[in-house]
């Protein structure tokens, strides 16, 4: 009888060690831009902004015809300096000059609504998709413009901060670089050398039926790349992990 108990007892810690740590595997890290862009969609910016700040939408009456996008080239107009787009969405203008360009569809005033962890990972997010990120480094503005011809960006996001969504994976999504668990996955270059080329690396082959349950998978781009293209894409990839700490 005592026995049984004790076996039964067992069986429920051993259980519940397991289900504790398949939750910890499977708990997403989601890096600020992720957040950023959920964030964005529950306040509904992007209702008036489009997808990810596309833009196209339409507004009667407005100087500019379309409510404005967060692409780069359009920012100049709006934004004279990053602190500007805190107050934007706060107080729906900079405070600091007037603006009159009329239209039907305001920008709302967020002051209040928004909470202040959400508004910094929102703000770290517009940053990245207004390309208010200055790449002041030469061989890190190589290695940015080989990614972003190579397709890097569409999965891992904007300057490889923010990853998107993938069914079957770990986690749910594909890690951006600056992922709080990279490390785990790439301890060294030849690492980050071996995932680009084959889209895996060897030391995690242990975990490969994880792998390969993904929809999405990390292509390999051996004989797409030259080698010394891959130099420069190992160095931005270094250079964005340690600029996005200071966004
Ligand atoms: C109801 C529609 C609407 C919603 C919702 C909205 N905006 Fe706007 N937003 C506008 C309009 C219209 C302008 C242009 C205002 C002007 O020119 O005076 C604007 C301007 C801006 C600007 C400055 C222009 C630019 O593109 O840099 C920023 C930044 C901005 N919005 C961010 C946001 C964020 C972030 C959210 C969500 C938290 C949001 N907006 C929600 C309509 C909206
Ligand atoms: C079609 C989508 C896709 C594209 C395009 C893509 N990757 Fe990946 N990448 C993935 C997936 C999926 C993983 C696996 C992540 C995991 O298992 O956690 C991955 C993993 C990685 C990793 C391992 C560390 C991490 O971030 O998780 C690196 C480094 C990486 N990719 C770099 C690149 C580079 C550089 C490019 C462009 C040359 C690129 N990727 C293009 C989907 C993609």
């Amino acid at each position: 009888m005592n026995k049984k108990l004790i076996f039964f007892v067992f069986l429920i810690v051993f259980t519940l060690i397991i289900i504790f740590v398949i939750y910890f595997i499977k708990k997403p890290t989601y890096s600020a831009v992720y957040r950023g862009r959920l964030i964005a969609f529950k306040y509904g910016c992007f209702n008036c902004h489009g997808f990810e700040g596309i833009g196209g939408i339409k507004n009667p009456g407005y100087k500019y015809d379309e409510i404005p996008p967060w692409q780069a080239d359009v920012q100049m107009m709006y934004i004279k300096d990053t602190s500007e787009i805190k107050e934007w969405i706060l107080y729906s203008k900079p405070l600091n000059r007037e603006i009159n360009n009329k239209g039907l569809i305001k920008m709302p005033r967020y002051k209040g609504i928004i909470k202040d962890d959400e508004l910094k990972d929102l703000l770290v997010y517009l940053k990245v998709l207004m390309g208010f990120i200055n790449i002041d480094d030469s061989i890190a503005m190589k290695g940015y413009l080989i990614a972003k011809n190579l397709g890097c960006f569409g999965c891992h996001g904007d300057y490889g901060l923010g990853g998107m969504p993938n069914p079957n994976s770990l986690k749910g999504y594909i890690p951006g670089w600056d992922d709080e668990h990279f490390d785990k996955l790439v301890k060294n270059d030849d690492e980050l050398r071996e995932w680009i080329l084959k889209g895996k690396i060897n030391r995690l082959k242990f975990i490969n039926f994880v792998m390969e349950r993904q929809v999405i998978k990390m292509p390999a781009y051996e004989g797409y790349i030259t080698e010394d293209e891959l130099n420069a894409l190992i160095y931005y990839i270094k250079w964005i992990r340690d600029k996005v700490k200071s966004l």
